[in-house]
């Protein structure tokens, strides 16, 4: 398996072509971004620690069911996985409020939610990520009925898994967003799952752990995501 040509470079991921066309090359990179890229930062080691961190979930999916792109861990930055044609869209779970949730409807962040909430978001930054419903991806012919449901379905075992994962290791998995793709017919996830791309407190102390750290201006960012790592044993380099 060679690595061909960059497919297309995003915020903080660049994507490669390989010689296998249902196999592409992630490179994880330093970069970081917040604010659809309005704030932007190269933050050491942030693209190794993410690469292990998201190899080492997508197997925890893996194992409960959940069909990833993710194959193998290639190098310190860069991962092999399926090559899916994705679905414009990000679905967003919050088990507790935080973020644009608080704003949008002025509740209190921490507030434990109860059922949690789904949210379907577009993936556009020049439009800054509007929330849409089902009923716009239909019309739109962004996703069918069938991966609609499938999307649904696949974003709330994620949280059954990850819940307690991350609960056992004195975390609390605030919210996350996922998004996915099809391959051969299949709905799978791709995309990361990084600190960069959910939120997770200390259970004790509710101290937060995730890109709110970079988007807050709190410092410690990649510390904070390699304490995470080694409280899951996430194996770092
Ligand atoms: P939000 O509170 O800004 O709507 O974000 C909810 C969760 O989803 C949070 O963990 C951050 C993540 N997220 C992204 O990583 N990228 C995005 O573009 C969006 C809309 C959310
Ligand atoms: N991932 C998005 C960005 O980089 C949104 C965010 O995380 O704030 O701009």
């Amino acid at each position: 398996m060679n690595k061909l040509e960059p497919l297309y470079s995003g915020k903080a991921k660049s994507v490669y072509l390989t010689d296998d066309v249902d196999k592409l090359i992630l490179h994880f990179r330093n970069d970081t971004s917040a604010f659809d890229g309005e704030k932007m930062e190269k933050l050491e080691r942030k693209g190794e620690v993410n690469n292990r961190f998201n190899a080492f979930i997508m197997q925890k999916l893996e194992e409960a069911g959940v069909p990833t792109h993710f194959e193998k861990l290639l190098s310190a930055e860069e991962s092999l996985v399926k090559r899916l044609e994705m679905m414009p869209v990000e679905c967003v779970v919050r088990n507790i409020a935080a973020g644009s949730l608080c704003k949008r409807l002025g509740v209190q962040e921490g507030m434990d939610l109860s059922p949690p909430t789904f949210e379907f978001f577009l993936k556009n930054d020049a439009l800054h990520d509007p929330m849409i419903n089902e009923y716009h991806i239909r019309a739109f012919g962004w996703a069918t009925d069938e991966q609609i449901t499938a999307m649904q379905n696949l974003t709330f075992t994620v949280n059954d898994v990850l819940k307690k994962l991350f609960l056992d290791a004195g975390l609390l998995l605030v919210d996350y967003k996922l998004e996915f793709g099809d391959f051969h017919g299949q709905t799978v996830l791709g995309d990361e799952f990084t600190p960069d791309g959910c939120r997770l407190w200390d259970s004790e102390t509710r101290k937060k752990l995730d890109k709110d750290r970079f988007r807050q201006g709190l410092g410690g960012v990649v510390e904070a995501y390699e304490e995470v790592a080694h409280r899951l044993g996430v194996p770092l380099s």
